[in-house]
């Protein structure tokens, strides 16, 4: 039950850092944590690099996706606090130098939303999934899920047709090809401890693994670091790197053909609202499955093309465009979603075997966390 009275200066300030620690855990692309979060009092503004996020500005429709999660992240960690968010979004004329959504907060009484308990809990599981149905009556919860989001919806299949799987290893390739995207990847992976505690970003090479570590893919690892050092990634380099590898560092694209399935989750309408939806449909439902012990991998390189191009929002470069062509009526074929949708987001689900290791989680930068006295001073520079 609401109390609309209560003043937002009893907030005290643990209270806000749990709930700015609790939004810097949802996922980003490559890790890149593309957000800084400026706390002044109750009221919270959420800024974006586009620097960092280079990944998702081909064009930024991931980032305005990634808001979705956030205001998802938010919301949750709003109903374990007893706080209530009010949220404005201000996606209209966006830049780096003003917030992309602004944040109220008061405190309320309240019920916890059970799914706010995996918050911290949920990471990106790209290993083996040895088991996992669409039968589990875990996922008649997900399709409710989807049935309740206004602007977007999720489809699910468990066969694979050949121009499918065609069309993944294609979206895989075409980040070898372009030159752009593939040098971003590799500024977001992280090949040694180092790295990794010292930027608090990216993707372990660790959580690349299907399986337990072994000498091919700590080799693969290598060769990406030299031939990153080297700024030298030959086509011979990129077609052995595809023809043997996906995403999950194994045979393209045959590993997709485990565990429970694949989903998909498309937009209503080309509208911002919708996108936004969209990504606040997705944390849900990745934290639904971590919190049942099914694991989660985002599959974005075909949608997250597939999407600005429906919307004319992306010019691939021309050599890539056979990579992605007729994407879109085959994903609708297989998926079968309505001509008035797109996709945005897919992802492999499963239960992989045993717990998944610690040393392969990603990390938080800490430090896009600023307190400020006064809002008006805009820059945005952490403590
Ligand atoms: C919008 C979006 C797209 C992503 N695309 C992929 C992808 O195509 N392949 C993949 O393996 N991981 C993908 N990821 C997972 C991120 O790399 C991962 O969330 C990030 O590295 C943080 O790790 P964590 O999820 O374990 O906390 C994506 C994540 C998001 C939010």
């Amino acid at each position: 039950m609401s109390n609309k009275n209560a003043n937002p200066a009893s907030i005290d300030k643990e209270k806000i850092s749990r709930v700015v620690k609790a939004m810097l855990q949802t996922p980003t692309p490559e890790n890149s944590q593309p957000w800084t979060i400026v706390a002044c009092d109750h009221i919270l503004e959420i800024f974006h690099s586009s620097e960092r996020a280079k990944l998702a500005t081909f064009p930024d429709d991931l980032s305005v996706f990634g808001i979705g999660m956030l205001v998802e992240t938010l919301e949750l960690v709003c109903s374990n606090e007893g706080l209530e968010a009010q949220t404005t979004l201000l996606l209209e004329n966006r830049s780096d130098e003003a917030p992309w959504l602004r944040v109220e907060l008061t405190p309320v009484e309240r019920r916890p939303d059970p799914l706010g308990q995996a918050i911290f809990l949920r990471h990106t599981d790209r290993r083996h999934y040895a088991a996992g149905s669409l039968n589990d009556p875990i996922f008649q919860n997900v399709r409710r899920e989807g049935k309740a989001s206004q602007g977007s919806n999720l489809y699910f299949i468990n066969e694979y047709p050949d121009e499918y799987l065609q069309l993944l290893r294609n979206a895989d390739q075409k980040v070898m090809e372009w030159d752009e995207l593939r040098h971003d990847l590799m500024n977001w992976t992280r090949f040694t401890n180092k790295a990794i505690a010292e930027t608090k970003d990216g993707m372990p090479w660790r959580s690349f693994l299907r399986e337990s570590e072994n000498w091919v893919y700590y080799l693969r690892s290598r060769v990406w670091w030299l031939a990153t050092c080297l700024d030298w990634f030959p086509d011979w380099l990129q077609r052995l790197e595809t023809r043997f590898f996906d995403d999950s560092s194994e045979l393209s694209p045959l590993s997709y053909d485990d565990g429970a399935g694949i989903g998909c989750i498309t937009t209503m309408s080309a509208s911002e609202e919708d996108l936004v939806a969209s990504g606040r449909l997705t944390l849900r439902i990745w934290l639904l499955l971590n919190m049942n012990g099914y694991g989660f991998q985002p599959l974005s390189n075909l949608s997250s093309t597939i999407y600005p191009l429906q919307t004319g929002r992306l010019n691939l470069p021309k050599h890539l465009a056979h990579l992605v062509e007729n994407g879109y009526e085959i994903l609708q074929r297989v998926f079968g979603f309505s001509k008035q949708e797109t996709p945005i987001f897919c992802f492999r689900t499963g239960v992989a075997k045993g717990e998944y290791p610690e040393n392969a989680r990603s990390l938080r930068r800490v430090n896009e966390m600023t307190f400020k006295k006064n809002l008006e001073q805009r820059e945005v520079h952490a403590l």
